[in-house]
Formats: C-alpha cells, sequence, structure tokens
C-alpha cells in the first residue's frame, strides 16, 4: 500500500508531540555547547540574553514555522509552494537540504557518544585516571571502521524508527527518551552538586559578570538559541504538519521553549561543579565532552557508571534530534515524490549514511581538509553559520509580511482562541528576528 494514499499521519497526543519536539530542540547543543559558552560570556548575565533571545526571538519563530506546517499539512518544500508560492519553496527546499547534510555529520558524533557509553565500562576510566583521556579519544576517532560502523548504528536506528511512521514510531520512542533523558539529567546534577568543591563551578556558571558580557558574546547568545531550538531548517514545519489543527499552538511552543532551555540550563549544573571539584580547565566543544569528562568520572567513586549515564544522557538527547532531522526529508520523499515511508526512509537513510562517511573518516585525517578545517568541522561551520539563519530569516518575513493574515487565523485556531500577544509576535517576525538574525548571519561568516 502506498504510505501516502491514505490518512494522513497525526501526532497521537499532545504530549507525545512535545516530547518529539523537545527532542529534535534538546541536543548536542544543549548538553556541551551551552554550557561551555555560558562560562565563556559572563555566566549568569549570558543566561539572561539567552533568555530574552528565546522568549521574544525563538519562541517566534518556533510558532511561525509550526503554523506554516500545521495549515499546509505538506513537507517544508511543499508547505511553502502552498502558503506563498513563487520562489518560496526554495525556503523548504534550502531546509531540506541543509537538514540532510546536518545529519550526515550529527549522526557520526551520535555515533561516538554511542561508543563511548560502552568505552565507559571498556577501558576508558582507566585510560583517563593514567591521563590519557585524550589519547584515547583521538585514537578513536582515528579509527576509520569503528567510526563508520557507529555511523551506520546510528543510521539504522533513525531509520527504524522513522519508518514507523509519526505516531508508531517518533512519539513512541521520544514518550520513553525524554523522560529518560530528564531523570538521568536529575541524577547526574545531584551527583555533581554533592562533590565537595562544587560551589566554585557553580559560582563559575551562575555569577554574572557582566564584564565579560561582550557584543561577541551578545551574538552567541542568539546563535545558540537559534541552533538549539532546531529552527530555520524545516524541522518544525514537518513536525507541524502533523499537528491536529485543534491545538492551541501558543502554549505549545511556550512548553517546548521552556523544555529546551531548562535542559540546557540544567546540563550546565552537571558540568561545572564536577569540572571544578576536580580542579580540571573546562575545555570546550567535544574536548570537553570526550575528554574532560571521562577524566572527572575517573575520579569519582562508580565513575565508570556515571560515565555511562553521561554518554547515554548525550546519545538521546542527539538520537532525538537525528529523528527530527531525517523526518524531513522523509516527509519530503513522501509528499513530493510520492515514495512509500518505507522507501523514502531506506533510500534517504543509505543516501545520508553515504554522505556522513567523509565526516566519519575526517577524524583520522583520511579526508583532506577544506581551506584548513577538517571535514566535519567545515561541513558543521557551513550549514549552522550560513544556510540554517538563512532559513531563519525567510521563516520570519514569511509570515510577518506574506502570509500575515493566514497566519493569524491558523494560530488562533481560525478564531477560536484569542492570541493576546499577536502584534507582538507580528512585529518581532517582521523586524527583530530578521535584523537580530541578520547580524548572527553577519558575524558568523568568519571562517
Ligand atoms: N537543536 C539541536 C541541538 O541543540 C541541534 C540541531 C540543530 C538539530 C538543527 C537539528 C537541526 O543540539
Amino acid at each position: 500500500m502506498e504510505a501516502n494514499s491514505g490518512k494522513r499521519d497525526q501526532w497521537g497526543s499532545r504530549f507525545g508531540f512535545i516530547m518529539a519536539a523537545a527532542g529534535s530542540a534538546i541536543g548536542l547543543g544543549n548538553i556541551w555547547r551551552f554550557p561551555y559558552i555560558t562560562g565563556k560570556y559572563g555566566g549568569g548575565a549570558f543566561v539572561l540574553v539567552y533568555l530574552a533571545f528565546v522568549l521574544v526571538i525563538g519562541a517566534s519563530v518556533l510558532l511561525a514555522e509550526l503554523a506554516i506546517g500545521r495549515r499546509a499539512k505538506l513537507d517544508a518544500a511543499g508547505a511553502y509552494r502552498k502558503l506563498g508560492g513563487g520562489a518560496w519553496p526554495l525556503v523548504g527546499y534550502l531546509g531540506i537540504f541543509c537538514g540532510s547534510v546536518i545529519l550526515s555529520y550529527y549522526a557520526v558524533i551520535t555515533g561516538w557518544t554511542l561508543a563511548y557509553m560502552f568505552k565507559s565500562f571498556g577501558g576508558l576510566m582507566e585510560e583517563a585516571a593514567a591521563g590519557r583521556a585524550a589519547e584515547s579519544f583521538s585514537t578513536f576517532i582515528a579509527n576509520p571502521y569503528l567510526t563508520v560502523i557507529c555511523l551506520c548504528a546510528v543510521m539504522a536506528g533513525v531509520v527504524l524508527v522513522v519508518y514507523r511512521g509519526i505516531s508508531g514510531g517518533i512519539e513512541k520512542s521520544c514518550k520513553v527518551l525524554m523522560p529518560m533523558l530528564f531523570i538521568i539529567l536529575l541524577l547526574l546534577i545531584v551527583r555533581s552538586l554533592t562533590l565537595p568543591g562544587a560551589s566554585a563551578g557553580l559560582r563559575f556558571y551562575l555569577m554574572p559578570d557582566l564584564s565579560k558580557l561582550s557584543a561577541e558574546g551578545v551574538l552567541a547568545a542568539f546563535g545558540q538559541g537559534f541552533y538549539s531550538l532546531s529552527l530555520g531548517m524545516g524541522i518544525t514545519v514537518t513536525y507541524g504538519s502533523y499537528l491536529s489543527s485543534k491545538e492551541y499552538m501558543p502554549t505549545m511552543t511556550r512548553t517546548i521553549v521552556l523544555l529546551d532551555t531548562m535542559a540546557a540550563f540544567m546540563a550546565g549544573l552537571v558540568i561545572f561543579p564536577a569540572v571544578f571539584a576536580f580542579g580540571i580547565d573546562a575545555g570546550s566543544g567535544p574536548g570537553l565532552t570526550f575528554v574532560t569528562l571521562p577524566a572527572v568520572f575517573a575520579q569519582m567513586p562508580m565513575g565508570a557508571f556515571f560515565s555511562f549515564a553521561f554518554f547515554a544522557l548525550l546519545f538521546i538527547a542527539a538520537f532525538t534530534s537525528a529523528i527530527a532531522l531525517f523526518e524531513v526529508s522523509v516527509t519530503y520523499a513522501v509528499d513530493e515524490l510520492r515514495w512509500t515511508r518505507a522507501k523514502s526512509a531506506i533510500v534517504m537513510g543509505l543516501a545520508i549514511t553515504l554522505l556522513g562517511v567523509p565526516s566519519a573518516l575526517s577524524g583520522g585525517g583520511h579526508i583532506p581538509e577544506i581551506c584548513g578545517k577538517g571535514f566535519l568541522d567545515a561541513v558543521d561551520f557551513i550549514t549552522n553559520n550560513a544556510i540554517m539563519p538563512i532559513g531563519g530569516i525567510f521563516t520570519s518575513i514569511f509570515v510577518g509580511w506574506i502570509w500575515t493574515k493566514d497566519a493569524l487565523d491558523e494560530v488562533t485556531n481560525r478564531g477560536e482562541f484569542k492570541f493576546k500577544l499577536y502584534r507582538a509576535w507580528l512585529w518581532v517576525c517582521r523586524l527583530v528576528a530578521p535584523v537580530c538574525i541578520t547580524a548572527v548571519f553577519i558575524t558568523g561568516l568568519k571562517w
């Protein structure tokens, strides 16, 4: 049977949708990047700027994307074609393309977290205790077989979930995985905060130090907020297209933004107290996650267990974001190419896995660098800094200037509800969001 010949699938419950949308938003960006840049740009002060950005601009763009998706009930490209016509479908195509490219390397890093879950019990603690965590990480990412096998395992998992559909696959798995993620976060927070000397980390993380908050920090907060909510990529348009017309979207938007922010904030409560308690330098990026933290866990009683829990947390966060990225291209294949869901999942899955192989191999220098950056870093840079903001700018312009009347109609469920913040939302979409995201875009282009 053609998967697209029957009734369009729908989220089975409000809770299920919120878990799936939170799963898309909460990802690697929340767990390692948010805490790290918060520390770098002035702790509490940075958190305030970040909060203002996600609550005003992030939430507005998220609501705009949901409304577009739900009204059109189509994939990202089809949605812009149906509602806007002209060149607007390009915004959707850009998202679908960019989402697939992001997934190709995101699945590689997800694979690393999977491997590290098992390495926690397989010698990682001993190596880290002997001061060889960095060496162990570079040996691991340089191993072409291991990284490619991990990539294939992650992609196979993602294909399996998405193949089972919106309610039967994505919703079902996120309803289990997301509560698990918050439970693990809580467990790790308790462990971290009860370590002797934890308070120094808390102070570093949360004491507002306005002198550290520069213009660069403000833009970093904007960029992080945008990335963290997975905007500008067709994901929320796609997820919204499976949402029942009875749901009131502004409240859902608020819940999704709050959950995403809470997860990021909680991750900082895990990382900084632990890192400071053992007097280890809080490095950045993958280094912090795969090198510094194993060294921290190695010094704790039951370190292997906490290390396993931490990498399981990262894995869940990354895996549910990977599912969302993948659904964008699968919905596209089902709606536009009229393939069955099974065929779409398998063909797209194979294509994206192949596309991920150069990223998986780049850790060992098996792939030539692109203008001084490793393949994975280069692809990450181009998609996040160049393409994602363009998607965000055009989404807000579309809702603010072009599709405005119907947007209000959609957000209020055709007049059934009152949307008190309508005027504010409209002007954020018209001016504030495009201007702020353009600023992020321009400053982000430094290679
Ligand atoms: N929001 C995810 C995170 O915080 C990253 C992401 C971006 C996922 C774009 C999908 C699309 O890590």
